[in-house]
């Protein structure tokens, strides 16, 4: 059943309503205009109730009262902005099944991930079931490059997006008309890759009636440990690392999480990526598990390379320097990087294997003194914390998992590493992620089935996860600060309290 109509509030307010099934449930949006919600222009009421009957309730009576994510700027502007503090976040979200464990379980999401060079996608359902995953990588590209180049990473999306999407929902057995949302990361990332997602999202949604949650990429790659660990309930740390990305987190809970620590300038997958170009080493499944696989066959103790950061008492990375010392001894042993790998004599091979394997070493000690010090800072904050989660591209490399495993040991946690499917990115845990945040009752209603070609997305290229701890401030940290989106902690504590405020 899907129905919509406009009228007129007594304030002159327009305001349009949709009805739409999915599953067991019959939802109803109510949306105003002009924005009336600090991040929404479509601030709406949302009610859940069981088919046949639906259920209106009134306002106050609604369980619970939550911001949600907003894909839609306000019109003005393309960036976040804060409206007035007397504003109203009006969505809300009630069900007759909440409070049981078990809701949700049939709600069935669709993913779709496009913020660097993976277009992925994949469904799945409220108990975990993962229906289908699909990824299309951009192989040849990267090899071309030696690395991500936004404007051929963006035409390579918009060629396979659609494709990627209909093979999603094709595996899965379903039809759009199945879906319960769509779920799209909107950052952080690189603008033009993220664009195409979000567009292709919009035009499902919008074509199908279905409510969008935006996910926030490093919010992902944690979460998904919890579709893969059951036994996983907040409070947990989590390390994650990636190409862009180096942060050491402790997430309290849905949405909030506290920054213990990141990266003051390149992450560690940079400094893989670079490393394995630099080596004359395959890119095409990226660098990281070129530069695991040739480490194999080295002395991880032949070239000495300092351990970054040795003196900075907190819970910050720095790669660049590392990155500097690989360049320098490659440079030093004459390897060329236009000479593969395959056609290198004995000596230069074992010379390449000596720096990969003596790099990873170093690469990884750093990563283990900071998360021993990050446990230890995560335990006087929350003292039950029981999981450590490492996530994103570069936990899945063997070597990582084994000696952060020892560490979390020592702590006595237990180490969450998804399998390295869902630790690079995918579209599963994007789906997974909007899941649990549309349980809670955040996310944006449908947006128009048709929309402007020039419509102004809400991405968020640069979008911290949490908000910073004092005690992990570092002095080193790079001043580039510039538009930078308010966290999505911040965000989603603000929308609490101006909700509390309003009850
Ligand atoms: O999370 P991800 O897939 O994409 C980003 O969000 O960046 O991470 C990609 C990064 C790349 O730098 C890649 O070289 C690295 O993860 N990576 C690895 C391994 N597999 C992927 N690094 C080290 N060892 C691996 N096996
Ligand atoms: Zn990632």
């Amino acid at each position: 059943m899907q129905s919509q109509c406009k009228s007129s509030s007594p304030h002159s307010s327009n305001f349009r309503v949709s009805l739409f099934r999915s599953g067991e449930m019959v939802r109803l949006f109510l949306t105003l205009s002009p924005a009336i919600s600090r991040f929404n222009i479509y601030p709406g009421i949302s009610i859940l109730a069981t088919n046949p009957s639906l259920r209106l309730q009134k306002h106050h009576q609604l369980k619970t009262k939550t911001p949600a994510f907003s894909l839609i700027p306000p019109s003005s502007s393309p960036n976040f902005q804060r409206t007035p503090s007397n504003s109203t976040g009006t969505r809300t979200f009630s069900s007759p099944k909440s409070g049981n464990s078990s809701f949700g379980d049939n709600l069935v999401v669709l993913g779709i991930e496009t913020s660097c060079d993976d277009t992925a996608a994949a469904v799945v359902r409220g108990n975990g079931e993962v229906l289908s995953q699909v990824i299309s990588s951009q192989a040849d590209l990267l090899a071309q490059y030696g690395g991500v180049a936004p404007k051929q990473a963006e035409e390579a999306h918009s060629r396979v997006i659609d494709k990627v999407v209909q093979d999603a929902l094709d595996r899965a057995n379903l039809s759009e008309k199945d879906l319960s949302a769509v779920a799209v990361t909107i950052g952080p990332g690189l603008s033009l890759c993220l664009r195409v997602g979000v567009r292709k999202a919009r035009r499902v949604a919008g074509e199908f009636n279905l409510p969008m949650v935006g996910v926030h990429h490093m919010e992902a790659h944690a979460l998904v440990a919890r579709l893969v660990e059951q036994e996983l309930s907040f409070p947990f740390m989590a390390l994650l690392i990636s190409g862009g990305h180096n942060l050491l987190v402790l997430a309290h809970k849905l949405g909030q999480y506290t920054q213990l620590g990141t990266t003051v300038d390149d992450a560690i997958g940079e400094a893989f990526d670079k490393t394995a170009k630099w080596l004359g080493l395959d890119m095409r499944r990226s660098g990281g598990p070129a530069v695991e696989e040739l480490a194999l066959e080295g002395d991880a103790k032949s070239v000495k390379f300092n351990v970054p950061m040795k003196n900075h008492k907190d819970c910050n990375f720095s790669y660049a320097g590392l990155k500097t010392q690989v360049r320098l001894a490659i440079e030093a042993k004459d390897i060329d990087c236009k000479h593969p790998l395959s056609s290198a004599t004995n000596e230069d091979r074992r010379n390449r294997a000596d720096i990969a394997a003596s790099f990873q070493r170093v690469a990884v000690l750093h990563l283990e003194e900071k998360c021993e010090r990050a446990i230890d800072w995560a335990l006087e904050l929350e003292p039950s914390i029981k999981h450590m989660v490492v996530s994103g591209g570069v936990a899945s490399n063997k070597y990582v998992r084994l000696r952060l495993n020892n560490i979390v040991k020592n702590k006595e946690l237990k180490l969450v590493c998804p399998p390295p499917s869902l630790c690079t990115d995918n579209g599963v845990m994007v789906a997974w992620t909007g899941l649990e945040h549309f349980r809670v009752g955040r996310y944006d209603p449908p947006p128009p089935a048709i929309e402007p070609e020039d419509y102004v997305y809400d991405l968020r290229p640069r979008w911290p996860l949490g908000e910073e701890y004092a005690k992990g401030r570092s002095d080193a940290r790079s001043m580039r600060t510039a538009r930078i989106h308010p966290s999505l902690t911040s965000i989603i504590r603000a929308d609490s309290l101006q909700q509390q405020t309003q009850t």
